[in-house]
């Protein structure tokens, strides 16, 4: 596959260079175009060795092949990473004053872009209004990592790992039906499922919540539940496979968050309420895998309580936290969003009725689209790697049965998410 790997400038240009190994060692042919700015951070030199093509980022270089206008129409793929905040506005008010700016204009094929800034610069409205355009236009643009940036300050704006970059590019491709393209990669690129896989998710926005919140007593103290996060962290890595953008809301997990999606870090049901709602307006599918306390102590000490004789001992009140998953589904009706949102349940018989009828009267309740149901009591489910769910949905087509490793969970209830949304909306 013919690919454009344009280059910003920004200090995770030198990642660039990793991709770059990747694409070419998977056997792609690669022209770089770095912007001026980029050079400052990796050279001309060091994009020529490793690409084996002549480098410019002039459109007054071999003006005799019309290079401004041949690379972008030669290109099956074009992907930009880093993609600075600066080079996202250039490319959505379609400006063409270099190269690279002129070639995105070209395209032919997919473009992918992995931004990667300042955590202030990439939530700024400007930017965000930019990437808004840019994705309307049916360009992917990855979300950037969470963690630790250039200076001493962390948060959104990581370049993506450049395998999680790799692998959203050939589900790109794939997703694109370009011919040759990741089935060369498959052969000899890094082992993972988008290398070979289809990307049914490409461009869509997931959000998925996941761990158990916890709600304090005091400075030392909390209400927590057992939640490990495992199921939320697979599905997130299965919607990341499946080509989506992935946002994960991440509440006590005991599992390291996968690579390449945006991590919010979250600790109470008040904060995941807050963070949930913020991301609805930004999510295609909501996916509220978190275990959210019911309760929460209706006061939280400043001070340790402490242990005394002279007085009684303290008794804690509880007070009912807000639906979450509730809620998201009245804002997303009265918004009149086109959204999918799915919920968890776990879920016991009694005497009065089975786990499904139990479960099928909270989808109602709830007026989620689907909701995945486990049974619980026993020492399943919590902080297992195995997991047996079945899938309900309120258009009341058959309950769907899913078991196995967290990760065959979540791929099933991924595939189940992608059917729903080709449904609703048929592509093309
Ligand atoms: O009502 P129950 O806790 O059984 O519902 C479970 C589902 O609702 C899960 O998807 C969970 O993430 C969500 N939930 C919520 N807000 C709450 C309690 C649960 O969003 N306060």
């Amino acid at each position: 596959m013919r690919i454009v790997l344009g280059v910003g400038g920004g200090i995770a240009a030198y990642k660039a260079a990793s991709l770059l190994r990747l694409f070419t060692e998977a056997g792609h042919d690669v022209t770089v175009i770095p912007t001026d700015a980029s050079t400052r951070f990796v050279g001309v030199a060091t994009w020529e060795a490793l690409s084996g093509h002549p480098v410019s980022n002039s459109v007054f270089d071999d003006v005799h092949t019309v290079n401004h206008v041949r690379l972008g129409h030669e290109a099956e793929l074009i992907v930009v990473a880093p993609a600075t905040a600066d080079l996202l506005a250039r490319a959505a008010t379609g400006q063409a004053n270099d190269l690279l700016t002129n070639t995105l204009l070209m395209a032919g094929g997919p473009v992918l872009m992995a931004p990667a800034m300042h955590t202030e610069m990439w939530r700024h409205q400007a930017t965000q209004a930019n990437v808004e355009t840019l994705r309307s236009r049916g360009i992917t643009v990855l979300e950037p990592d969470s963690g630790r940036l250039t200076g001493a300050d962390s948060g959104p704006g990581r370049l993506p790992e450049p395998a999680a970059i790799f692998a959203a590019a050939m589900a790109l491709a794939e997703s694109s039906g370009i011919p040759g393209g990741p089935e060369r990669a498959a052969a000899s690129g890094p082992a993972g499922p988008t290398a070979s896989g289809p990307a049914p998710l490409a461009g869509i926005r997931v959000t998925i919540s996941a761990g158990g919140t916890r709600e304090p007593l005091d400075p030392v103290r909390f209400l927590g539940n057992r939640s490990s996060g495992k199921q939320g962290v697979a599905l997130a890595a299965a919607a990341r496979d499946a080509g989506a953008n992935v946002r994960l809301l991440a509440a006590h997990m005991d599992v390291p968050a996968p690579e390449g999606v945006d991590v919010v870090r979250v600790e109470t049901a008040l904060e995941l309420r807050q963070a949930a709602l913020r991301a609805s307006a930004e999510s295609d599918v909501i996916i509220m895998a978190a275990a959210v306390a019911d309760f929460r102590p209706a006061e939280t000490s400043a001070t340790k309580i402490k242990k005394r004789d002279d007085t009684a001992d303290p008794v804690i009140s509880l007070v009912r936290n807000p639906d979450i998953l509730k809620e998201l589904v009245e804002v997303r009706d009265t918004a009149s969003r086109n959204q999918l949102i799915v919920g968890f349940a776990a879920e016991t018989g009694d005497a009065d009725g089975g786990v499904l009828e139990y479960a099928e009267a909270k989808l109602r309740r709830k007026g989620c689209d689907l909701l995945v149901v486990n049974q619980v009591g026993r020492d399943e489910v919590f902080g297992q790697d195995t997991n047996s769910v079945v899938i309900l949905a309120r258009s009341g087509s058959e309950p769907q049965e899913a078991s196995g490793s967290k990760s065959d969970v979540a791929a099933a209830v991924i595939d189940r998410v992608s059917a729903e949304l080709s449904r609703v909306q048929p592509p093309g």
